[in-house]
């Protein structure tokens, strides 16, 4: 049998993902309707005798236990929360519960980090893995970036016939490969003698040089990745599919629509049609049973509607995120851009942001991770965000702009933050 567990942080991780994770974590944030960790799941369920999905992260167990009942409900698998009692780092988590990791003695396990989205091809790593004669330790998932922005992944240099990994740098300071780390790993049990060395040097350091600085944590990247690297037990399975990470909101918005992509495919009852007494939809659009659109409003392309939401008479939605008990009145517009929770955008008003894709056929150039300010200190062109419950008035315009929540607009913004 075989076991997964969902690398989530904790609340101090996902500040690039703010106002947004400001009322729920992050891992919980829905993309294409479903909480971004539920895709996760979903893979997961999909891969035969998989028994166990373990949530590891440091959270407050509170905020993680409805979903979890959820999802329990749902798939009908074990899937338990484990809560770190402060950050363990990406691979200090998996050490600490290494005997709810091994129970049941499973043959592989997988980790998957929380804040990528992706068609994960977790059936082929399977196979990937098992062809491997030489008791490989962990076959990790790899895509091809561009050369600017590999150097903010981990680095993947590869042998071309074995796919044995020979060498591993974690964000280079110069161009290594345009091979990166997914942040999707399948891994033999075997591997927690590496990760209890990794652990045993972290402890010496920490006696001999003093904690602080998050030393005491251990990263899977750093101190496993790295020296496993060359061993001939670690390799690597790239895909060409769609792989993206979700840093930011903007990145969120492109993740929307990857996945409702791959409802067109896989999942078409997920997708709203058009029929008698709904509203007009283009391209693919989500929207939860509980949300009211009036039959005038045109949704999509690429547009995620949450529950209990309300899309007034005439509206137009177009690549976007409304989230649920959001309310968009008359006429109004919204483009590029969230919605937060119970936000409320008045009649003829217009929510704006910038679509960020200079080339839609790149699949990483479409990929949205990009800082909050730029260099200069500016805001960055990118989505608009309103966080939730933020009030927008009638008749105005809101321009790549970010609102905090609980917030009452009284006139229109451009580029700006709103706090
Ligand atoms: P940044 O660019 O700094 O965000 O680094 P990164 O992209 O390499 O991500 P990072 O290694 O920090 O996190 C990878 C995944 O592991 C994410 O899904 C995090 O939420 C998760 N993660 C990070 N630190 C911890 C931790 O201490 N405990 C747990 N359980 N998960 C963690």
């Amino acid at each position: 049998m075989l076991k997964a567990v969902i690398l989530i942080g904790g609340p101090l991780k996902g500040t690039r993902f703010r106002p947004l994770s400001l009322d729920i974590p992050k891992p919980l944030f829905p993309v294409a309707g479903l909480p971004m960790i539920q895709h996760h799941i979903e893979a997961c369920v999909a891969v035969p005798n998989l028994r166990e999905i373990l949530i590891l992260g440091y959270y407050p167990a509170s905020e993680l236990t409805q979903f979890v009942a959820e999802m329990v409900q749902e798939y009908k698998i074990n899937i338990r929360y484990l809560q770190e009692f402060m950050a363990l780092g990406t691979a200090g988590g998996i050490y600490h519960f290494r005997d709810q990791i091994r129970l049941g003695s499973p043959e592989e396990f997988f980790i998957l980090n929380g804040d990528v989205c992706a068609d994960f091809p977790l059936v082929e790593m399977l196979e990937f893995h098992k062809q491997k004669g030489n008791k490989p330790l962990m076959t990790m998932l790899t895509t091809e970036a561009t050369r600017q922005q590999s150097v903010h992944f981990g680095c993947i240099v590869q042998d071309k016939d074995s796919h044995e990994v020979t060498h591993y740098v974690e964000k280079p300071s110069t161009f290594v490969s345009t091979l990166i780390n997914c942040g999707v790993y399948l891994c033999s049990p075997e591997l927690f003698h590496t990760i209890a060395s990794a652990f045993n040097a972290r402890q010496q350091e920490f006696y001999t040089e003093g904690a602080g600085d998050g030393k005491e944590a251990i990263q899977l990247e750093r101190d496993v990745l790295m020296p496993l690297a060359g061993t001939g037990r670690l390799f690597a399975l790239q895909t060409a599919r769609w792989w993206s990470q979700v840093k930011t909101a903007g990145a969120a918005i492109y993740a929307n629509r990857h996945y409702l992509e791959l409802y067109r495919s896989r999942r078409g009852e997920r997708l709203a049609r058009r029929g008698p007494g709904s509203c007009q939809v283009l391209g693919d659009v989500h929207i939860h049973p509980s949300a009211s659109v009036h039959h005038t409003a045109t949704l999509g392309p690429n547009v995620s509607i949450g529950s209990s939401a309300s899309i007034g008479p005439g509206v137009r939605v177009r690549e976007s995120i409304v989230l649920s008990g959001a309310s968009i009145a008359d006429h109004s517009l919204v483009l590029h851009s969230i919605v937060g929770r119970l936000s409320r955008v008045g009649r003829w008003a217009r929510v704006e942001g910038t679509p960020c894709d200079p080339n839609p056929n790149k699949p990483f150039a479409k990929m949205d991770n990009r800082a909050l300010f730029n260099r200069d200190g500016r805001l960055n062109p990118s989505i608009t965000i309103l966080g939730c419950s933020v009030t927008v008035p009638a008749e105005v315009i809101l321009l790549n702009s970010i609102v905090l929540p609980y917030k009452e607009l009284t006139r229109s913004f451009k580029n700006e933050i709103i706090l």
